[in-house]
Formats: C-alpha cells, sequence, structure tokens
C-alpha cells in the first residue's frame, strides 16, 4: 500500500497526540453536564470507526459508542450528494449529549444531512467531530466542534479512509497517487 502514497500528511505520532488532545477537550467540555450516562459517539460507518475507537478511549467519562451506514460516495473519488440511511443507531438519544465523530469534511453534505437527522430526535446536545476538514472552496457550512487536522483539498487515504475499500488500515494518512484512481 505504502507504494500508492505519494506524500505522508499526518504520520502515526501525530495523530495519537491530536486524538488524546481532542478526547482532553471533550473531557473538560463535557465533564459538568455528562452525568453517570456520559456520552454518546456516533461514527459514520466505515471511515469513522477507527477515529471514534480512538477518540472513545482518550474520553475519560462514559462513552456509549453507536453507529450509522449512509451512502454518499461509490467507489470513485467525488461527493455525489446523495445520502441515504443504509444503518441506523439502537440508541434513544433524546435527551441526551451526543457527538458525531467523522472521518472527513469534504463537501459537507453527509454532515449536514445527519445533523438534520439526528437533531430530529431531539438530543440534549448535538456536536461534530472530524478527523479531517478539507480545505475546499464549496464546503457547506457546519459547525465542527472538534476538528483534528486541516487537510489539502486532495484524495486522502488511511486511518481510516478508503479508496475503494483499501488502505483503511494504514496507520498514517496521506495523499494517494492520482494515477491510482485515474
Ligand atoms: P462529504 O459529504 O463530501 O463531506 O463527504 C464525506 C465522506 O466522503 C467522508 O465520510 C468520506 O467517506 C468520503 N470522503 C471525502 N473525501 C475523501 C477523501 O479524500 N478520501 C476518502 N474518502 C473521502
Ligand atoms: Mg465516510
Amino acid at each position: 500500500m505504502h507504494e500508492d502514497i505519494a506524500q505522508v500528511l499526518f504520520t502515526e505520532d501525530e495523530i495519537a497526540k491530536r486524538v488524546d488532545e481532542i478526547g482532553a477537550a471533550i473531557t473538560g467540555d463535557y465533564a459538568e453536564v455528562a452525568g453517570n450516562r456520559g456520552l454518546v459517539m456516533i461514527s459514520v460507518l466505515r471511515g469513522a470507526a477507527i477515529f471514534m475507537a480512538d477518540l472513545a478511549r482518550a474520553v475519560r467519562l462514559p462513552v456509549e459508542m453507536d453507529y450509522m451506514a449512509i451512502s454518499s460516495y461509490g467507489d470513485g473519488s467525488k461527493s455525489s450528494g446523495v445520502v441515504r440511511v443504509l444503518k441506523d443507531i439502537s440508541t434513544d438519544i433524546a435527551g441526551r449529549h451526543v457527538i458525531i465523530a467523522e472521518d472527513i469534511l469534504d463537501t459537507g453534505l453527509t454532515l449536514k444531512y445527519l445533523l438534520r437527522y439526528l437533531a430530529s430526535r431531539n438530543p440534549a446536545s448535538l456536536e461534530v467531530a472530524t478527523f479531517l476538514r478539507k480545505r475546499t472552496s464549496d464546503q457547506a457550512e457546519i459547525a465542527c466542534k472538534y476538528i483534528g487536522f486541516e487537510c489539502p483539498d486532495e484524495f486522502i487515504v488511511g486511518y481510516g479512509l478508503d479508496y475503494a475499500e483499501r488502505y483503511r488500515n494504514l496507520p498514517y494518512v496521506g495523499v494517494l497517487k492520482a494515477d491510482v484512481y485515474r
């Protein structure tokens, strides 16, 4: 897999350090309100599962984890804009403090849809933690409380991010060589 990477953006160590920082920030921000029930973290399969697994362990409060599957991307490298729920959460989030863990914010269409979808179930609070945020000119306005790193507008893989289901298990994040997907 390594030979398909044009450039490493964030190393395994840098990622671990940043995830710990975000976990500490969440711990501080929710310590007062979390109570016995703690937080509900929701990740969007499949990419964000790796980020959420690490992030949840960096939070020093009770964290429930649930998963959604939606389709907005095919095997290609461009967002289709079509969002469909393939698997819903089974947690009742009414009155709960919810954090959506996302792998990457690109067009923002996925998160825009998800925020509306989950807000309609009346959580006590709803925030977004995104591992990466792409620097693009046409991104939907999404309020992300927690952002791991800003990244260039390239096709990124690793640490959960895939191209055609490959590279998710790369421990670092890198830019995929263009000739791999062209
Ligand atoms: P958005 O709806 O355009 O913000 O896209 C969000 C989803 O598209 C992410 O959860 C990823 O699954 C996928 N995605 C966007 N950009 C990339 C990328 O550079 N590499 C891999 N997946 C990406
Ligand atoms: Mg995804």
